[in-house]
């Protein structure tokens, strides 16, 4: 039921796509059925480029078909299609869940628009049940991880398959856990003050539109 809302998300979202776009990739499984239905318009001859947010969203895009770029040879970015692990009724988000936060959030800013993608179980009241994902340089992460402890915060280095996870930038992320849910803007700003801090994953409303899928159907949320 919630892989055929995401698809059903993703498949409106693709209703944007024009010919002769040069497309952001989002990442993660919503993102997954755009990447796919943007391959069967290439297949049904529209001409895209893409530039992708991770090397698992341009290895699919690959796979599917569609002509990927780097993002440094583009002049510029139509729209940008992704997903989010939680968004609130003003569109600000979290993203950052399958650890691309930082790719995401820079191919977000220079995209003339973006659509998010998700399920209903995506959108909350407030930000904060899900920790916020922050990506910081493996020099110095544990003194960094233990000044925001003092902080008051739960930093969780992520793991996986039993080692740090490293992002597609070769750094770590902390999971942070927030005893104040209404906070991830100002923690934000505070985390991207402190040294070997990327990027978080607190997204501002960069969207334009939002696309959510509930068992009714798909509804279309102008920003
Ligand atoms: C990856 C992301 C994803 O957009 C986010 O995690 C949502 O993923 P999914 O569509 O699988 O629920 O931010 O870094």
């Amino acid at each position: 039921m919630q892989q055929e809302q995401k698809q059903a998300a993703a498949l409106k979202a693709a209703e944007y796509i024009r010919d002769n776009m040069i497309l952001g990739l989002g990442t993660g499984s919503t993102a997954y059925y755009l990447i796919r239905r943007a391959g069967e318009l290439v297949k049904e001859g529209m001409r895209l480029k893409a530039v992708a947010t991770s090397r698992s969203s341009e290895k699919l895009a690959e796979e599917f078909g569609i002509p990927v770029t780097d993002i440094n040879e583009v002049p510029r970015i139509d729209l940008t299609i992704d997903g989010v692990d939680e968004i609130d009724p003003d569109f600000e988000a979290v993203k950052g869940g399958g650890g691309a936060l930082t790719r995401e959030k820079i191919t977000a800013y220079h995209s003339k628009q973006v659509i998010w993608i998700m399920d209903h179980r995506k959108q909350v009241l407030k930000l904060g049940a899900f920790p916020l994902p922050v990506e910081v340089l493996p020099f110095g992460w544990r003194l960094l991880s233990e000044k925001i402890q003092s902080l008051g915060y739960t930093p969780i280095l992520r793991i996986e398959n039993g080692q740090a996870y490293r992002t597609d930038n070769g750094n770590y992320i902390l999971d942070i856990h927030s005893p104040s849910p209404a906070g991830y803007r100002k923690l934000s700003g505070l985390l991207r003050s402190y040294p070997g801090v990327v990027e978080t994953g607190y997204f501002p409303a960069v969207c334009s539109r939002i696309i959510v899928a509930d068992s009714a159907g798909v509804r279309v949320l102008e920003n």
